[in-house]
C-alpha cells in the first residue's frame, strides 16, 4: 500500500523529490511512461490510454492513491478517469488542483463557492495538449471569478531540458515569456504547468521580472499530498521500499532520471 506518482516520463521526478522530502516515511511508487513521452503533443485519446495503463499500473504495485504529476495527464485524462474509471476503493490526484488553491489563497480541500480574489491576470505556460485542454482554466473557474488567464504553449522546452541543453532552454523560455507578454503585457502571477518547468523556474522568474508571482508544482503538490494523508490516512501505505518502474529501456531511462535529478535513481522494467 504504497502512494504511486504517475508520469509521462522523467519530469515527474521533481514532484517525486519534493514528496519524498516532504513525506520521508511514505514509500512511493514511481511510473515513468518513458516508452510513450511526450505526452505534451498526443491527443486527448492517447494521452488518456496511456494514462489510464500507467495507472491500472501503479494499482497493481499496490497503491491505492496515485498522482499524476503530469500536468498533460491531469489537464486531458483526470477528470474522466475520476468519473468512470477509477474503482471506489482507489484514488487519483492531478497537479492542478494544489496550484489553483495556492493561487486563489484557498485552504488544501475547501470546496466552498467560486470568489473574487486578489489576483487578475494569470500567465499559464504549459504543455500543447494542456494549453489545448482549458482544464486550468476550467478548474481554476469553479473556484475563482473574474481572473483572466492567458496561456502559451512552450514548445520545445521539454526537449531541450530532456537533451541537457539548458542554454537552448532558457532561450526558448525567454522567447516564449516574450510571446505571452505581447498578449497580456502585465501577468500578476504566473504557473508553470509542466512537469519540466520548475527546473527552469530561475529562467521564467528572470524572463518575467521580480513582480510576478512565480507558481511552481513540487512542493505546492507535496505539501497537499501531506495533508490530503493526514486527512485519509488509510491511503497512507506502510514498511515498503520505494520503486521506479518504466515502460522504456530502464537502464537507459536509469541514466538519465540520474542525470536528471542529480543522484542515483535505479529504474525497473514495468
Ligand atoms: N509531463 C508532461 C507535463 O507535465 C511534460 C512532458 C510530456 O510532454 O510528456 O505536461
Amino acid at each position: 500500500m504504497a502512494v504511486g506518482i504517475f508520469d509521462s516520463g522523467l519530469g515527474g521526478l521533481t514532484v517525486f523529490d519534493a514528496a519524498s522530502k516532504r513525506l520521508p516515511d511514505v514509500p512511493f511508487v514511481y511510473f515513468g511512461d518513458n516508452a510513450h513521452t511526450p505526452y505534451g503533443v498526443r491527443d486527448a485519446e492517447d494521452v488518456y490510454e496511456l494514462t489510464v495503463a500507467g495507472t491500472q499500473r501503479l494499482f497493481d504495485a499496490g497503491c491505492d492513491l496515485v498522482i499524476l504529476a503530469c500536468n498533460t495527464a491531469s489537464a486531458v485524462a483526470l477528470r474522466r478517469m475520476q468519473s468512470g474509471w477509477v474503482p471506489e476503493d482507489k484514488r487519483v490526484l492531478g497537479v492542478f488542483v494544489p496550484l489553483i488553491e495556492a493561487l486563489t489563497e484557498r485552504r488544501w480541500g475547501d470546496n466552498s463557492p467560486p470568489r473574487e480574489v486578489d489576483v487578475k491576470h494569470v500567465a499559464l505556460f504549459a504543455t500543447p495538449a494542456t494549453v489545448a485542454s482549458r482544464a486550468f482554466q476550467r478548474e481554476l473557474a469553479f473556484r475563482a471569478i473574474g481572473v483572466d488567464v492567458e496561456a502559451q504553449s512552450c514548445g520545445g522546452v521539454v526537449d531541450a531540458i530532456e537533451e541537457g541543453d539548458m542554454i537552448l532552454a532558457e532561450a526558448l523560455v525567454r522567447s516564449h515569456v516574450d510571446a505571452l507578454r505581447r498578449k497580456m503585457p502585465e501577468p500578476q502571477a504566473a504557473v508553470l504547468g509542466c512537469t519540466h518547468y520548475p527546473i527552469m523556474e530561475d529562467a521564467f522568474q528572470d524572463a518575467l521580472g521580480k513582480d510576478v508571482s512565480v507558481y511552481s508544482q513540487p512542493k505546492l503538490v507535496a505539501d497537499s499530498l501531506a495533508d490530503y494523508l493526514d486527512r485519509h490516512p488509510d491511503k497512507k501505505g506502510e514498511g515498503q521500499v520505494p520503486m521506479f518502474l518504466t515502460s522504456g529501456d530502464p537502464q537507459r531511462v536509469s541514466d538519465q532520471a540520474t542525470r536528471f535529478l542529480r543522484r542515483k535513481i535505479e529504474f525497473h522494467a514495468a
